[in-house]
């Protein structure tokens, strides 16, 4: 499932990480490509020790906190921290390929795995010509450029690539989610029959059988979910 969710940060969140980013120094992505994306992978990345980025992950993990969209469509378990990159000049693109399928977690050690690939979307696209994420999945391949401040999330598993950017320069942040529901379709499911159930608590109220219903997803999500 590829799935946009609009205005993650505020405007003001934006500014906050736009200004950030202006002061950050950034060196050659290859510190987090694994071995087949190495090969392809042409950008630049903030370094883990860069003075601004545990400001910057806070204020990205605190606004996919608060939003319920993402919460329902990710159902997440485990967030590697964000990553942030940059595309211009001559470090400019980032060629097809699958992201890592475990990752270790930087706190503790131990490992997460990749069932959804997050992009938030960091420069105005009236800003950078090309930089577009492809993303190929079974129903075919989707270009995506989105309003900064805007998401985009997607299976870990589909192959994917970053066109180059030929004008300007494209900031981004990426990241990497574990799923409580590790398998897709199940996902999927649960996520199609909750914004369903949203959307007949509105039209219809709280009737007897969308309570039973909301019932049923929580015990989908029950027999389903691992924590
Ligand atoms: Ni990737």
């Amino acid at each position: 499932m590829l799935l946009t969710i609009d205005s993650v940060l505020t405007a003001e969140e934006l500014a906050t990480a736009q200004k950030l980013l202006t002061e950050s120094a950034w060196v050659s992505g290859l510190i987090t490509a694994g071995t087949q994306a190495a090969q392809v992978k042409n950008n630049q990345q903030l370094p883990e020790d860069a003075p601004q980025i545990a400001a910057l992950r806070r204020l990205v993990l605190g606004a996919l906190n608060r939003n319920a969209l993402f919460f329902t469509a990710t159902l997440p378990n485990k967030i590697m921290p964000p990553f942030f990159n940059r595309y211009s000049g001559a470090t400019n693109h980032y060629g097809f390929h699958v992201d890592n399928a475990m990752r270790i977690l930087p706190e503790d050690g131990g490992y997460i795995r990749s069932d959804i690939s997050a992009t938030l979307f960091l420069s105005d696209p009236d800003t950078y010509e090309g930089g577009e994420l492809v993303v190929n999945d079974t129903f075919g391949q989707h270009g995506v450029k989105l309003q900064a401040g805007s998401m985009v999330i997607y299976p870990s598993s589909s192959v994917h690539q970053v066109t180059p950017v030929t004008r300007g320069e494209r900031i981004a942040c990426f990241m990497f989610i574990q799923s409580m529901v590790r398998d897709p379709n199940q996902r999927r499911l649960l996520y199609e029959m909750d914004i369903a159930l949203l959307q007949l608590r509105q039209n219809i109220g709280e009737t007897e059988a969308v309570v039973s219903l909301t019932g049923t997803y929580h015990n989908l999500l029950r027999q389903w979910a691992e924590s």
